[in-house]
């Protein structure tokens, strides 16, 4: 009987071919009001204490994921930037220094911004950290990732364009259940630059108390989006970026990149790149020049996922921000086809949609081939812009639904990707619905380094957790 359902699921596995079958899915559902959670909510609290740490989240910290930069807030005094840590919760013997800085924003202060980097970590190693001095400190813990290689599963979340809605909140309370490890997060964090004046900065304040139930406990991997940029001359602020770059750093440095905005990592079984889309990128800017070389230091044997993260989408049939990512499609998608990059993950739209695998490499200004063709080198590119913020959805898609648009809905939720192996990851698109999470998108994506290459059978151990999706297709 089990032996006759695997079989049946084959048939209708192998129904699902690329590019057949094309879905804008109906639910639109926006659960709560598009506005910000109010000042004085709990979501927003601050800790107890004389100057007590806050706002506290983790990144990657060096290129290979045995570093990690431990950041918070302190508001009274600089106080300690020492982060005590160990691998037992009641034995945090070793400790690290770190430094402060802060800043202004039109006439607002910031608090004593502190950034601690401790490396040399043990993979795969769960670790204790303390920050903060006497009655005032904070204890969290964070687990670093197995070793590179080409096997090494990990399953990462992807959130974008979050936000500090009570949508915001849904989005964060279900990613926290999803059991994820790391955030590849999309561009567009506080949404902050709706505010004008003091609020600007009192927004970046209160969306790092948000996150922090998340950010704390694991790393989050940054890309910066539009809401990032907060040039505001009305009010004197002309330098792009300063709330971000002072707020969260970016291991930028050990992937040889010159600008916080753009670089890589490697985790587990993945090379992860990440490119600013609010940056020069045309060609002999430092950008290009980066990711050109970056590109070449992919070791497909030792990392066999090659993820790219950026804010605005490549491939986007939804009417808001129609085409805004044509200028890095023109510049970068060749690129990414001939690295045979397995997924590209961007946000900017305030909805989700995931495409076939497309490309549009041989349009020019001459060719006439006007109309994107399917293609196994192209990469599958996903817009995850729906975390929840203040903007609201953006529920008004193209028509018709363009041939490499596989499936587009106006909701808003959250994705992950469960690297299995080298050959397979399982991938969902999680609504956020009636506050439950609802696993509404989901395949099995092939890799397109050892998969298309060297296709495996699908092992046992994918197969069991196939039984766990409710609909799903291989890609
Ligand atoms: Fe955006």
């Amino acid at each position: 009987m089990l032996l006759h359902f695997f079989l049946a699921s084959f048939v209708f596995l192998s129904s699902v071919k690329d590019g057949s079958a094309r879905i804008t899915s109906s639910f639109v559902r926006s659960e709560y009001p598009s506005a910000d959670i109010p000042l004085d909510h709990e979501a927003f609290a601050v800790p107890k204490g004389y100057n007590a740490p806050q706002q506290v989240h983790i990144s990657q910290g060096d290129y290979d994921g045995k570093a990690v930069i431990i950041s918070w807030v302190t508001t009274d005094e600089p106080g300690s930037c020492k982060v005590q840590y160990g691998t037992s919760e009641n034995k945090l013997q070793d400790s690290a220094d770190g430094s402060f800085t802060n800043y202004t924003f039109y006439q607002y202060k910031s608090g004593f911004i502190h950034q601690c980097l401790i490396e040399d970590l043990e993979y795969d190693t769960k670790y204790y950290y303390r920050i903060g001095s006497g009655d005032s400190s904070r204890d969290f813990w964070f687990k670093t990732p197995p070793k590179v290689g080409p096997d090494a599963p990990y399953k990462f979340g992807i959130i974008g364009d979050l936000g500090q809605t009570f949508n915001s909140l849904s989005t964060l309370d279900h990613y926290i259940e999803s059991g994820a490890e790391t955030v590849l997060f999309v561009g567009d964090l506080s949404y902050a630059d709706r505010y004008q004046y003091n609020d600007v900065g009192q927004r970046w304040d209160t969306w790092g108390r948000f996150v922090e139930k998340s950010t704390a406990y694991q790393p989050w991997i940054w890309s910066a989006g539009n809401h990032e940029i907060d040039y505001m001359p009305y009010m004197g602020e002309v330098v792009p970026f300063r709330n971000f770059l002072n707020r969260f750093p970016t291991p930028y440095l050990a992937s040889k990149s010159s600008n916080p905005l753009w670089y890589a990592i490697r985790r587990a079984s993945a090379h992860i790149i990440v490119i600013s889309s609010y940056s020069p990128f045309v060609k002999y800017t430092p950008q290009w020049t980066w990711l050109k070389d970056e590109l070449k230091r992919v070791d497909r044997e030792k990392t066999p996922w090659l993820i790219v993260l950026m804010h605005v989408p490549l491939y986007n049939s939804n009417e808001a921000h129609y085409m805004e990512g044509e200028s890095m499609r023109a510049a970068f998608e060749s690129w990414f086809i001939d690295h045979k990059v397995d997924v590209i993950f961007a946000g900017h739209v305030h909805a989700y949609e995931r495409s076939y695998r497309y490309s549009n490499v041989d349009y020019n200004i001459t060719s006439g081939h006007r109309y994107p063709v399917p293609d196994k080198s192209a990469p599958i590119y996903i817009t995850v812009g729906d975390g929840g913020n203040q903007e609201g959805l953006a529920s008004r898609f193209t028509e018709p639904q363009p041939q490499y648009s596989a499936f587009r809905e106006a909701s808003y939720g959250h994705s992950t990707l469960e690297i299995m192996n080298r050959t397979h990851a399982v991938y969902h698109w999680n609504r956020n619905d009636d506050g439950k999470k609802v696993k509404t998108d989901s395949f099995v994506l092939h890799n397109q380094y050892w998969g298309s290459h060297r296709r495996r059978k699908l092992n046992k151990h994918l197969l069991v957790r196939l039984f766990d999706a409710d609909t799903i297709t291989t890609i």
